[in-house]
């Protein structure tokens, strides 16, 4: 038997191309193992983002390299690759192929394996290749690829090229399917969601217009969409998700930096001030809204008193949940070219545990109101000895009930008895 793994590094963009790639490799014949050494293909979905995430690839080759050279694996890559590091990667892969390719995987496979082909159209579009789901509850939903926004210490828009968007009929019939197929958690994704359609004015659907359409869709379920940029995060969009229970009052809105300063380095199109103002809107515009951000601490230049905007900017917005990095270099960015890396990696490593610490409190105050509630929510699974599940606010909740209950993907009532960092401990109502 033929086996594959796939390892998607990264973000949900990632995981979702990955059940693109298995869809392809079971076509192939392969049947998927969950652990790696028992694979004959690894197929690694790459992440750029930082270097961590390359640094974990360059740490598989010496486990890789003796099956490799035995003819008992077969390795590919793709995902995002920044070209500095595609030089250096290609040579311990098998195969490396982009994955707007992925229609032509069957041919490339055959090329270094000697391996059958499929009956693959060569210029099919890649997300019309159904993906296999991992999930029986959560399935992704690409609605545009690429970024035009050139942060300057980002990789994305040199790995995933320019803006496009999705058509909107192609995403609102794979939604509705997923919807028939009992799927209860929809993320809609893309490097930047809120520009959707605007490379194709008067052509396309804008934002919230697909966020309307697919949130009047028959069906119990849950959308979300990750990620937006606060610049073209529009007063429609507010109003959208105020409007249609399907939508989840959960948004994470970047800020990357609360320091005008920094931003501008960055070159990330906004004030601290439009951003907090945008934040005052959503807030007024949506009641109960749960806000997430990411933020990065230690750029290139970051002085302790810009760090502290970033930490009265947290503690202004109150968020529930934010997904603090360490600045990493990525080579061939603006960034990298132009401004030094000069924050001490202790210093980074210290101004992110302070802005966890502040994210911690931030997120005891917004839920203590809540204890008492009881929230509707989608249960994930069984581990160890209780359920877990996520609210619409995608806040974690822990409940008892027997471990083999058909409750995997259910949505159920939960009341919230206690609060723990970043969980709720209840009781199913
Ligand atoms: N270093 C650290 N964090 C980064 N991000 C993007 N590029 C870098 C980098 N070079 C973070 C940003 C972005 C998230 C996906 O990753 O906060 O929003
Ligand atoms: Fe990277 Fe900025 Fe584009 Fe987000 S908006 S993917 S941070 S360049």
């Amino acid at each position: 038997m033929k086996t594959y793994y796939v390892w998607p590094l990264g973000c949900q963009t990632n995981k979702s191309d990955g059940e693109r790639v298995a869809t392809v490799l079971e076509r192939l014949g392969y049947h998927r193992v969950h652990d790696e050494s028992n694979a004959n293909v690894i197929a690694v979905i790459a992440c750029a983002i930082r270097q961590s995430a390359v640094d974990r690839i360059y740490g598989k080759f010496r486990q890789w390299e003796q099956r490799q050279q035995a003819g008992d694996l077969t390795t590919i890559l793709t995902g995002c690759v920044l070209p500095h590091d595609k030089q250096k990667l290609t040579p311990k892969f098998d195969l490396v192929f982009d994955i707007e390719d992925l229609p032509r995987l069957p041919l490339l496979l055959a090329q270094t394996t000697v391996e059958e082909t499929v009956n693959l159209r060569d210029k099919m579009e890649y997300f019309d290749i159904e993906p296999l789901h991992n999930s029986a509850f959560r399935a992704w939903v690409p609605i545009a690829k690429g970024c035009d926004k050139f942060c300057t210490y980002c990789a994305v828009p040199y790995t995933r090229g320019r803006e496009r968007s999705r058509p909107s009929t192609d995403i609102i019939t794979e939604v509705k399917k997923y919807i028939e197929r009992g799927y209860k958690d929809i993320h809609l994704l893309g490097q930047n969601v809120n520009s959707y359609g605007l490379d194709k004015p008067g052509q396309e659907l804008r934002f919230a217009e697909l966020l309307t359409a697919v949130a009047q869709l028959e069906g119990d379920f849950w959308i979300r969409f990750h990620a937006p940029h606060p610049r073209d995060f529009t007063a429609d969009v507010i109003a959208a998700i105020a409007n249609y229970p399907k939508l989840c009052k959960q948004i994470n809105l970047p800020a990357q930096s609360g320091n005008n300063q920094l931003l501008r380095r960055m070159n990330r199109p906004y004030t601290r001030e439009k951003y907090l103002a945008l934040i005052d809107a959503i807030k007024a515009g949506i009641p109960n809204v749960s806000l997430s951000t990411d933020i990065i601490v230690g750029f290139c230049g970051e002085t302790d008193e810009q760090f502290q905007d970033s930490k009265t900017l947290m503690e202004y917005v109150k968020y529930d949940m934010a997904f603090i990095a360490q600045y990493s270099v990525r080579p061939g960015t603006v960034a990298a070219r132009r401004f030094t890396d000069d924050v001490p990696v202790a210093e980074k490593k210290q101004r992110e545990q302070t802005l966890t610490a502040v994210l911690k409190r931030t997120f005891q105050e917004n839920q203590l109101p809540r204890l008492g509630q009881t929230h509707r929510v989608l249960v994930e699974k069984y581990s160890k000895d209780h359920w877990l599940g996520r609210n619409e606010h995608q806040v974690t909740i822990e409940f008892q009930a027997p471990a083999d209950a058909p409750l995997v993907g259910t949505f159920q009532n939960i009341k919230l008895n206690s609060v723990e960092p970043f969980r709720f401990v209840g009781i199913i109502q």
